[in-house]
């Protein structure tokens, strides 16, 4: 299994490559450029993807604060929130698949988590369905608690949605 090992707090970690070679994951906000790489990567991930349209608005709204993982150049992880006021709701969080269980998950949500701190939230709230094992476990380690249910919040297969709250960001 490979590794993603932080070496810069800020912005930026080293994938550990099967060939040995130490590729740089870099982090930084979305632009309207990556609105096409994202809303693919999304098409890959989600029953109910957002457009490459939604994510270009999504670059140009104030509330909105994404950022987008980039190995070797190429788009891999985004996460995206809404901040009003003192709280940040969390609209997405994704990691290509092929990638996953190595630590980006935790590295990305990290960084969504800096940038919402960083225009004043100090709470967060998501919604996530109760099969998402992993997902749930992420936020869990970031201090997120399921608080309640939404009945039936997903339209795909009208599953329940947890709603989990970290006030104390
Ligand atoms: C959720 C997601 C972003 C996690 O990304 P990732 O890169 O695999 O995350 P990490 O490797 O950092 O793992 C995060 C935690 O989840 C755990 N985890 C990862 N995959 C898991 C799995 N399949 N089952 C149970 N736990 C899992 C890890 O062990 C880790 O916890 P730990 O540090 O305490 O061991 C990724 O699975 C994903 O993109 N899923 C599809 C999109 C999605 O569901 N987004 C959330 C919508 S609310």
């Amino acid at each position: 299994m490979t590794s993603v090992a932080a070496n810069n707090v800020d912005s930026s970690a080293t994938l550990n490559a099967p060939a040995g070679r130490n590729v740089p994951l870099l982090f930084r906000a979305m632009t309207p450029n990556d609105a096409r790489a994202v809303a693919e990567l999304e098409l890959k991930i989600f029953a109910m993807p957002w457009s490459r349209e939604d994510f270009f608005r999504e670059t140009k709204n104030d509330l909105a604060e994404y950022v987008v993982g980039e190995l070797d150049g190429q788009i891999v992880a985004y996460a995206g929130a809404w901040v009003s006021f003192e709280q940040a709701e969390v609209m997405h969080v994704a990691v290509e698949p092929k990638l996953r269980g190595q630590g980006i998950g935790t590295l990305l949500f990290g960084e969504l988590i800096k940038a919402v701190k960083a225009r004043g939230a100090s709470s967060i709230t998501l919604e996530v369905r109760p099969s998402n094992t992993a997902a749930i476990k992420l936020y869990e380690n970031f201090g997120l608690k399921s608080v309640g249910r939404r009945k039936g919040y997903y339209l795909d297969n009208g599953e329940d949605a947890l709603i989990m709250w970290n006030t104390r960001l």
